[in-house]
């Protein structure tokens, strides 16, 4: 739509909607009225980023801020655009994690204004008055500049065994049967499954900064949650017990940093509360409504 045949419209609809409301209708047609023009002829968008630098193998340096301009008009919409754009016009010494650009690898994590979130779904701010500030995933190792250090959490993953585990595969002819699952019972897997490892949880919750070598971490007990409950595996009692300790699933003091800080809008603090209530005894795994065994009889 022009900008022109906008302010039309607007002004049909003036008598009808509040005045916050159109104002925020106008904003809009000024951005479209400068969208409309030629680039050139549009004023430039600078915005600041302040980006952490750090590079171990410069020896004796310390971690700084590093601030770049860039010009929202040439710029994607997703911080992510922006450091990808800073990277390949200003300075290819900046580094990162990116893969997939739409939300699903988890590789971009980090900590943007503040926030543990994924860069390639995290739109940039256009408020060029204030700067984005953005770090590392907070209290990890890091390797360089915005790369942290994965390997205790992919441990903490490995640890939990996260595969289905079965006691009778022999008898089930392996790999020549599929083990069967209700409906309602693929349904306890929902929101749990979904999770991309980005550990935007983990590096949110205070309880893994301050113990994350005993503590598994939020992403992780989802993790051992999601086959816990899975009514194919039958190896939930085993799952559990080997988490029976005072740091693996207790250092959770339910603070919920992890749930308000997913990108994928899980739940990770609510995957905790259910583990607690199956060690203590407060419930039960239900027993599975399809069972795949009695089809090999
Ligand atoms: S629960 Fe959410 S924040 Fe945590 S690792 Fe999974 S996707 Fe990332
Ligand atoms: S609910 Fe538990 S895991 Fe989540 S942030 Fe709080 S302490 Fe950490
Ligand atoms: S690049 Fe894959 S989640 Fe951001």
């Amino acid at each position: 739509m022009l900008a022109s045949e906008a302010r039309q419209i607007l002004s049909r609809v003036g008598s009808l909607v509040g005045r916050n409301q159109l104002r925020s209708i106008s904003n809009g047609t000024a951005q479209l009225d400068q969208q409309a023009q030629p680039k050139e002829a549009q004023e430039p968008q600078i915005k600041k980023f302040e980006i952490y630098r750090w590079n171990p193998d410069n020896a004796g340096e310390k971690p700084y801020m590093q601030t770049y301009e860039v010009d929202l008009r040439e710029c994607g919409p997703m911080v992510l655009d922006a450091l990808i754009k800073i990277k390949n016009e200003m300075d290819p010494t900046l580094t990162f994690r990116r893969s997939c650009r739409e939300g699903i690898c988890g590789s971009c994590a980090m900590n943007i204004g503040g926030t543990n979130t994924l860069a390639c779904i995290s739109k940039i701010d256009i408020n060029t008055s204030k700067s984005l500030k953005v770090y590392p995933l907070p209290h990890m190792y890091v390797v360089r500049d915005l790369v942290p250090d994965m390997n205790n959490f992919y441990e903490q993953y490995r640890n939990i065994q996260p595969w289905l585990q079965r006691k009778n595969e022999a008898v089930e002819q392996k790999g020549k049967a599929q083990y069967l699952q209700s409906v309602e019972d693929r349904s306890k897997l929902d929101g749990l499954y979904e999770c991309i490892l980005c550990a935007c949880c983990s590096t949110s919750c205070p309880s893994y900064w301050w113990n994350a070598e005993k503590y598994l971490g939020p992403a992780v007990l989802m993790q051992a949650y999601r086959w816990i409950i899975d009514s194919r595996d039958e190896n939930s009692a085993e799952r559990l017990s080997k988490l029976k300790d005072p740091f693996s699933v207790y250092r959770c003091h339910t603070i919920m940093n992890c749930t308000r800080t997913c990108p994928k809008g899980l739940n990770p603090g609510r995957a905790i509360a259910e583990i607690k209530k199956l060690l203590s005894g407060l419930a039960s795994k239900p027993a599975p409504k399809l069972e795949t065994a009695a089809l090999h009889k």
